[in-house]
């Protein structure tokens, strides 16, 4: 089995429709049964629709426990399949919604984390991220927040939602706090929007890595900036496909990017609602995209490399990749 690491997971986009229903129950909720589909997957028509199947789902989470199960649910999950890193995406908004503080569902969190590692020897860390199309003032508390409450686990900020409708520049401010306080930088980019959007992403905010970022490959002069700037991008096929950005594996332009020297990595994004998982994603790479066992370890070794964990760790997880 490939050794396998992940940059691009949304927490709270990785609960399946079993365990949705298990945490509702415990909270005495019903969930609407129309957001499920077959084989613990998930029903949505069209990108803003899944955003919004998303939330709905995301409502059962109601306290630490619940984040805690979440997490050491994926983590335990994904070491079956060879993973020894995830960088986890979480967002204190939605929390917030669902009448969580900020420090119970970190709390929750690093519990999950502490008790994957106990029991499956997998490390985590937390993204802490803002939702864009919930506007630029909330964005700015998620980045006050999140260096409020630092923790050793919370090593970077990330930005996602309605990347059409809301650009990034305007959340440089978020950024810039973000970024002061030493946490590695991400947002989502190149996914709905070309190549635009990830010019503007490079030019306004601290990003190291771009979400997605796969429409830079329509502007070669891009291409050229992320390589100078040695930006790394969190490829997430399956989900592409799934949002339908690109109608199939033959149109999508992971392979091209590598081979114009861009660094990519392999992620799942929100994997049961795209009907996925990491052995999947590395499988497409080796299917679809030809990659071979060099490869694929090279996809675990740009992601821990461009890891915001910390560099002790990131050593010790790079000799576990055995290249
Ligand atoms: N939030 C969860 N998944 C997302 C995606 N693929 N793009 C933007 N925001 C998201
Ligand atoms: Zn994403």
């Amino acid at each position: 089995m490939v050794v396998k690491a992940e940059l691009h997971l949304h927490l709270e986009g990785s609960l399946p429709p079993s365990l949705v229903t298990k945490i509702a129950k415990r909270n005495g909720l019903v969930v609407p049964s129309d957001i499920f589909g077959e084989n613990e997957t998930f029903l949505w028509a069209d990108f803003l629709h899944f955003l919004k199947v998303y939330d709905k789902a995301s409502f059962v989470l109601r306290n630490a426990e619940d984040y805690r199960e979440m997490t050491y649910d994926y983590l335990a999950r994904t070491a079956q399949m060879g993973s020894i890193y995830t960088e986890m995406m979480v967002s204190p908004d939605h929390a917030a919604l669902c009448g969580v503080s900020f420090e119970e569902h970190l709390a929750g969190v690093v519990q999950g984390i502490d008790d994957a590692r106990r029991d499956h020897s997998i490390e985590g860390r937390i993204i802490m991220t803002c939702v864009r199309h919930f506007g630029v003032e909330k964005c700015i508390n998620v980045a006050k927040n999140t260096v409020k409450y630092l923790h050793p686990y919370i090593v970077g900020f990330g930005m996602g939602g309605d990347e059409a409708g809301f650009p990034p520049a305007q959340f440089a401010k978020a950024y810039q706090i973000a970024h002061e306080a030493g946490l590695g930088c991400t947002v989502h980019a190149g996914e709905m929007v070309g190549p635009e959007g990830v010019w503007e992403a490079i030019t306004h905010l601290p990003v190291t890595r771009i979400g997605h970022g796969v429409r830079s490959i329509e502007d070669p002069n891009l291409l050229a900036a992320l390589r100078d700037r040695d930006i790394t991008l969190e490829v997430c096929p399956g989900s592409n496909i799934a949002l339908r950005v690109y109608p199939n594996f033959a149109s999508h332009p992971l392979q091209k990017l590598r081979d114009a020297g861009v660094k990519v990595t392999l992620s799942t994004d929100d994997p049961p609602y795209f009907d996925t998982t990491l052995t999947r994603e590395y499988a497409i790479a080796k299917e679809h995209f030809g990659f071979g066992e060099n490869e694929l370890l090279e996809m675990t070794r740009n992601s821990l490399e461009a890891s915001f964990v910390d560099a002790v760790t990131r050593e010790k997880l790079l000799a576990k990749v055995g290249i």
